[in-house]
């Protein structure tokens, strides 16, 4: 039984993670940032059978991080997997969107992942073991108009996960980054409203409306096409039983067919070409430098 820690587990992959975990019979912390938002989490928890154990935590508050990491260890002893998951998606033309706008989008999906996972390194280094999983996009892979501030944040977690994987492999501790297409959640919601086309509070002169309406237009006429978040709940829990060192995890074929097209290596490939680079293989095997 492992002892997992999953973001933004109230909707969505969060939720679907903390189900698959509970019911391949993990001991399983789900943190949401709002706990009066629990409702979908508690009931699917209760129709199952599972117990779930609930802990508020908000990605953008670092500061509280440290006594998280502390509460859940002392309770469960050991932090074997954590899920960073929480995220948040603001579509808009780069002109159009504030800087309060980019700096959220930066603060929920890089700052939070990078300082949760700082937080729980020692943990993992004193157990010499752990796993901490990225829920990454492929818009961390390959910008898209409309996407500045998303793809911002995910190539930026995607650099920092490859970057630190191989700092802390001496002690066991794996990184994965997990490659989602487009999937039916409640991410698009705040970008992609039911009832307008643009987000409500879209720049009405925007000389980039035509752009922006044209791909939430497409982006919402692929709706139907979405993948279900339950296969992402399951591929966390085959990535927990893995060995594989491997850093990117495709979720679905479109997933699997735009990394293969983009990434002219495969990612093993690519590691062997960023290891021979940076020559510190003596590192990851606990030697001392030569
Ligand atoms: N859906 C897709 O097609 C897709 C594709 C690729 C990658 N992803 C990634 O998958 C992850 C999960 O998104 P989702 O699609 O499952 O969307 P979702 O249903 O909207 O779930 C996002 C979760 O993040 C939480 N969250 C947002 N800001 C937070 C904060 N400051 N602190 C703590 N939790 C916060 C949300 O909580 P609230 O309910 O309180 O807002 C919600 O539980 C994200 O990292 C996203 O970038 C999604």
């Amino acid at each position: 039984m492992s002892v997992v820690v999953v973001t933004g587990a109230n909707s969505g992959f969060g939720l679907a993670a903390t189900l698959a975990f509970a019911r391949n019979g993990d001991q399983v912390y789900a943190t949401i940032r709002d706990p009066s938002r629990a409702g979908s989490l508690t009931e699917a928890a209760s129709n199952s059978d599972l117990d779930i154990q609930i802990e508020q935590l908000d990605v953008t508050r670092p500061e509280t991080f440290p006594a998280f990491v502390a509460d859940i260890t002392a309770a469960a002893g050991r932090v074997d997997v954590l899920v960073n998951n929480a995220g948040i998606l603001r579509a808009g033309a780069f002109e159009d969107i504030s800087e309060n706008t980019l700096r959220l989008v930066m603060e929920t999906n890089l700052f939070g992942p990078l300082l949760l996972t700082r937080a729980v390194l020692p943990t993992m280094r004193a157990q010499q073991a752990g796993l901490i999983i990225m829920i990454s996009s492929l818009s961390g892979i390959a910008g898209l108009p409309g996407d500045v501030a998303y793809s911002a944040s995910k190539y930026a977690l995607e650099g920092a996960t490859e970057a630190l994987r191989h700092e802390v492999d001496r002690w066991g501790i794996r990184l994965a980054l997990v490659e989602a297409g487009m999937y039916a959640t409640g991410i698009f919601a705040a970008s992609l409203p039911d009832d307008a086309v643009l987000p409500v509070d879209y720049p009405a002169d925007s000389p980039y409306r035509p752009l922006i309406e044209y791909r939430l237009r497409a982006l919402r006429a692929r709706m139907p096409e979405a993948f279900d978040p339950s296969q992402v709940g399951e591929l966390l829990v085959e990535i927990a039983q893995s060995d594989e060192a491997r850093l990117r995890w495709p979720a679905d074929a479109v997933a699997e067919r735009v990394l293969g097209t983009l990434f002219a290596h495969d990612d093993a490939g690519r590691d062997e070409f960023l290891r021979m680079v940076s020559d510190t293989d003596w590192w990851s095997a606990g030697r001392d430098a030569p």
